[in-house]
């Protein structure tokens, strides 16, 4: 790494560019806070371009933006292009080839921010989620007999590793030994090894081999369904959650609206080895009919440069922009919802650089 950080970005589609520009606007205050320097390289990828030119990411792109500290996205999503097309040759393709391996969403009720659980309060929302990235049903393994007919037969196989399982547990147990929550360090493992006897019951070998190595921090286990069941009626109880793909991909989704919705939920997508690029991006989608109207919610966009910097040795940085977005949720937007937040796009993300 240059001491000057190479950042990647790739707007994309509908409000992607707008919420993806407030980012930006608050890492230039927080760069000058902080004197640490970067320099951001545009991508076009996304919709648009696959409607022009028919690749999502042409050849060649993935070994460019390898080269870069991080990427930060915004939305890929286009009315146009048929469901699938983006997500498996964009978002799941920069996953796999980038071999990020950890997927990292915080559930965070912010200050000021409705859930729709009542009675619980920011304290009580304020955990967080470690989906592995790279495996299970979303490597793509499977295919169909005699299709097409009335005796069709469809396969979609679940792959699970050791080294896969491994390096994901591994990490966020080290995850939750730093993250030291006054509550107390637990790390749940969440999967169904009543039902997956084969692939969870590997998960849940290797969570207890590797709990070993950490005695400080608490080794719990939920199956998926009962912890949906508490993420809604006790969300208090979790410090840190490691999972699998699949199962992480729907908690999350859960988790994002306990903690108000798309409009705040961030995620990365991390490749902890050394020299690895990750990716970080609001959890919403491209919002195409709110595009160029000024008022989709910047927050979850923001937060993800939160969670960019904090992940690439900017800690007290990432910390303080995370404060910022808290005080502008706590003392000054109305709602999180696109056109109600009671200011625009970019004067949301003016009151976070006031904030910092
Ligand atoms: C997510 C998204 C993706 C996923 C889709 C867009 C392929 O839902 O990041 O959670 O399933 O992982
Ligand atoms: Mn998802």
């Amino acid at each position: 790494m240059s001491d000057k950080m190479q950042i990647a970005v790739i707007g994309g589609d509908g409000t992607g560019p707008e919420v993806t520009a407030e980012a930006l606007k608050v890492l230039a205050a927080t760069a000058q806070k902080y004197s640490f320097l970067y320099e951001t390289t545009d991508f076009d990828f996304g919709g648009e371009r696959y409607l022009r030119t028919g690749e999502t990411l042409p050849a060649g792109a993935v070994d460019e933006l390898r080269k870069f500290d991080a990427i930060l996205l915004g939305a890929v999503g286009h009315p146009d292009v048929k469901p699938g097309i983006l997500e498996k040759g964009l978002l799941l393709e920069l996953r796999f080839q980038l071999d990020q391996y950890i997927n990292l969403r915080p559930v965070q009720l912010y200050p000021g921010v409705e859930t729709p659980l009542a009675g619980k309060k920011t304290e009580d929302i304020d955990f967080v989620v470690v989906r592995e990235n790279t495996e299970d049903l979303y490597c793509g393994v499977g295919g169909f007999l005699k299709k097409h007919t009335a005796d069709e037969v469809a396969m979609q196989s679940a792959v699970y590793t050791r080294k896969g399982c491994e390096r994901c547990i591994r990490w966020a147990f080290d995850f939750t030994q730093k993250r030291d929550n006054p509550k107390g360090k637990r790390l749940t493992l969440v999967a169904k090894t009543n039902v997956l006897t084969f692939g969870h019951d590997l998960w849940w070998r290797t969570f207890n081999d590797v709990a070993k190595d950490y005695p400080d921090v608490e080794a719990d286990y939920n199956h998926v369904d009962a912890c949906c069941m508490w993420m809604v009626k006790n969300p208090e109880y979790y410090d840190v959650i490691v999972t699998t793909n699949m199962f992480g991909d729907i908690i999350t989704d859960l988790g994002a609206m306990i903690q108000g919705g798309m409009g705040v939920a961030a995620g990365g997508n991390i490749n902890p080895d050394d020299g690895g690029t990750s990716m970080f991006e609001p959890m919403g989608g491209s919002a195409p009919k709110y595009t160029g109207l000024n008022v989709i919610n910047p927050i979850a966009a923001i937060s993800a440069v939160a969670m960019l910097l904090q992940q690439t040795g900017h800690e007290t940085a990432g910390d303080n922009v995370l404060e910022a977005v808290k005080s502008v949720t706590g003392t000054k937007m109305k709602s999180q919802s696109a056109a109600k937040m009671g200011y625009s796009t970019s004067e949301v993300g003016d009151l976070v650089v006031e904030a910092l």
